[in-house]
């Protein structure tokens, strides 16, 4: 016989003993009792860590979702009690009725808020076995991430994901706290609703009522927000569920949460100010830290100029330097040739083996990078495979540009800027947590302003809007949207924290007329822009207030709070990098009789539900 199924037997064989908790009432959580409790009588449930035999006496660590308490089963003291406590094993479910008192001398933990007593039990009961879990309840788990959101409510039982979970509530309630008495109003929008274009693909549900009709989920409430401005409820905010059916990263779910928060009668100031004040009550509430501002503010083009990405880490140095002109006329035609060059220097980085180099090659690969080039300041010589092809002027020129030293190293990036960049910038930090580089415990707030109105999209060939559609222009860069858009510049702003994109919003178009303009610009007929967008349109011609505002991250926020490493830590159910629930199996497929009531039939017929019979 197995182990587990001699588990399962024996667990099996424990349910006889299970007990109705009938009018116990729990006195204390797990976390409470201290020395000043000493002789009361209590009542804790929760579930068992550990049970310990030691001669006589069984020893069992009871925990609930405050924290661990060492209850004792005494022979001398409480017999009955202690007649059936060898059954207790590793997640059955207690109640518990005993006595406080000191542990003995020696015998104290320090570490535990309960380390100075323990519960002589006088009475119990077995409120539910359990099978032995597929990983020990413990925050030093090594089971793997698949593993534990196959069994997410046991690892909700880890004290590390209740301290997250419970670090999230906190956040939450603090910023609900901060809105209410600020005078924003919590407004529910439609979770069943069209389409609004924020990049990402829609989450689509059919509609069985209009066969062939499809509701999206929202991607974010933006147009209800604004419409919600048009309606009179200046200041709105909402903790909402978002979706967007886009690829997952460590920082992306498919459904995740937006602060979302909209405001009448502004402009950027006011509203990041209301950002900055929110942030601040947050840490002051949760983390106890007073956050200094205003925060700083660095516009878009300085962001990719200095870092190379637009929500630059501004905890370590490392900024990449523009060396084009130094290199213009170089005899290196890569250089000499480039839209851009730029270099990055790592100061003391010259020891760095040929294996490492060739790993952040690699690395700077995902970014359309074909190489990396390098070079080593040794006392005597540049050592590299390009410096041959560098003058003694542009030795110079570099020298100078980067300050370099004996011992440091540089790497280049030469070509289309957007590759340079997203190359080099990425690469720092990615070198910087490499090399320990990067302060913890720190939290750089930053303010990212004057984004471009538009990016190119290579995919489509053309123009999307950088931020949302719905984005004013910046004063002045009106006519830029049909004369020259990649110049055009937008009123959106993006709040970072050490290098996480937290929180994005603009200051809204409110014209009906500029509205109409900018669907133009983003290549729609007048027809379409009033077929998808009829209702704003409206919207805007009927006294539309002057409106902004911006929408954090919930997740992100948490999890950096949390020095996570992913939201899906600080999401109670998450979805895995495929988008699939490991415990629930969704998605999964339906009935044909479910399809047919939407009207629907699946193409491939080996997909289809029951047994691969086609749902027609
Ligand atoms: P944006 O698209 O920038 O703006 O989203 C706002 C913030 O939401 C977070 N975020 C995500 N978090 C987890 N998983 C995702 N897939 C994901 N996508 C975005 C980011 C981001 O900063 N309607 C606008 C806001 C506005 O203009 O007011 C919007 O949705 O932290």
């Amino acid at each position: 016989m197995s182990e587990e199924t001699q588990g399962q037997d024996i667990q099996q064989e424990h349910q006889k003993f299970i007990e109705e908790l009938g009018d116990w009432t729990r006195t204390h959580t797990c976390a409470q009792l201290t020395a000043a409790d000493d002789g009361a009588e209590v009542c804790l449930m929760g579930w068992v860590q550990y049970r310990r035999d030691h001669g006589g006496l069984i020893f069992v660590d009871l925990r609930d979702r405050e924290g661990l308490t060492q209850v004792v089963f005494s022979p001398d003291i409480a017999p009955k009690a202690h007649e059936n406590a060898h059954i207790l094993r590793s997640e059955y479910v207690l109640a518990i009725k005993g006595r406080v008192r000191p542990r003995p001398e020696g015998m104290t933990n320090p570490q535990l808020p309960t380390g100075e007593i323990e519960v002589v039990a006088l009475e119990w009961k077995l409120l539910n076995t359990s099978k032995t879990p597929p990983f020990p309840i413990e925050d030093r788990t090594d089971a793997g991430e698949n593993l534990r959101l196959t069994w997410r409510y046991l690892d909700l039982r880890r004290p590390r994901m209740q301290a997250n979970l419970r670090l999230r509530h906190k956040v939450a309630q603090a910023i609900r706290r901060q809105l209410d008495e600020d005078g924003f109003l919590e407004v529910e929008t439609p979770i069943l609703t069209k389409s609004t274009p924020e990049g990402a693909r829609d989450f689509l549900v059919p509609s069985r009522l209009n066969n062939g009709s499809f509701y999206a989920l929202p991607q974010s409430p933006q147009l209800f927000k604004q419409l919600l401005m048009v309606g009179g409820f200046d200041r709105y905010f909402q903790i909402v569920r978002c979706f967007r059916d886009e690829d997952l990263r460590a920082d992306r779910q498919p459904e995740f949460t937006q602060v979302d928060i909209e405001m009448s009668f502004v402009d950027e100031n006011k509203v990041m100010n209301m950002a900055e004040g929110l942030m601040a009550r947050v840490f002051k509430d949760v983390m106890n830290m007073d956050l200094p501002r205003p925060f700083p503010r660095m516009t878009w083009d300085e962001a990719m100029s200095r870092y190379g990405v637009d929500k630059p880490d501004t905890r370590f140095g490392m900024e990449l330097v523009d060396i084009t002109d130094i290199v213009r006329g170089s005899g290196f035609k890569l250089f000499a040739q480039a839209r851009l060059v730029k270099a990055m220097k790592v100061e003391g980085g010259e020891s760095m083996s040929r294996k490492d180099i060739d790993g952040y090659t690699e690395f700077v690969k995902i970014y359309g990078a074909q190489g990396l080039a390098w070079i080593k300041i040794k006392a005597d010589e540049w050592q590299s495979p390009i410096a041959k092809f560098l003058s003694e002027a542009e030795r110079e020129g570099i020298r100078k540009a980067l300050d370099l030293k004996v011992g440091d190293i540089v790497f280049f990036q030469a070509g289309e800027p957007d590759m340079v960049n997203a190359a080099l910038g990425n690469l720092r930090v990615h070198l910087a947590g490499r090399l320990g580089l990067i302060p913890e415990g720190t939290f750089n707030f930053l303010w990212v302003t004057d984004f471009p109105l538009y990016e190119y999209d290579e995919e489509e060939k053309r123009y999307v809007a950088c931020h949302h559609p719905f984005t004013s222009p910046a004063p002045g860069h009106m006519e830029l949207m049909k004369t020259d858009p990649a110049h055009a510049k937008a009123r959106a702003y993006d709040m970072v924290l050490n290098g996480n994109e937290v929180g994005g919003g603009s200051i809204r178009i409110h014209s009906g007329d500029v509205q109409r303009r900018m669907f133009e610009a983003l290549g729609f007929t007048p027809a379409q822009a009033e077929e998808q967008f009829g209702f704003l349109l409206n919207a805007l011609e009927l006294g539309a207030p002057p409106h902004g505002g911006l929408a954090f991250g919930l997740d992100r926020l948490v999890m950096l709070l949390a020095d996570a490493q992913s939201i899906r830590d600080v999401i109670a159910f998450p979805k895995t990098q495929k988008a699939t629930c490991l415990m629930t199996q969704a998605p999964s497929p339906v009935s044909s009789t479910q399809l047919r009531e939407l009207g629907m039939r699946l193409r491939e017929t080996e997909t289809a539900a029951e047994g691969g019979k086609t749902a027609e």
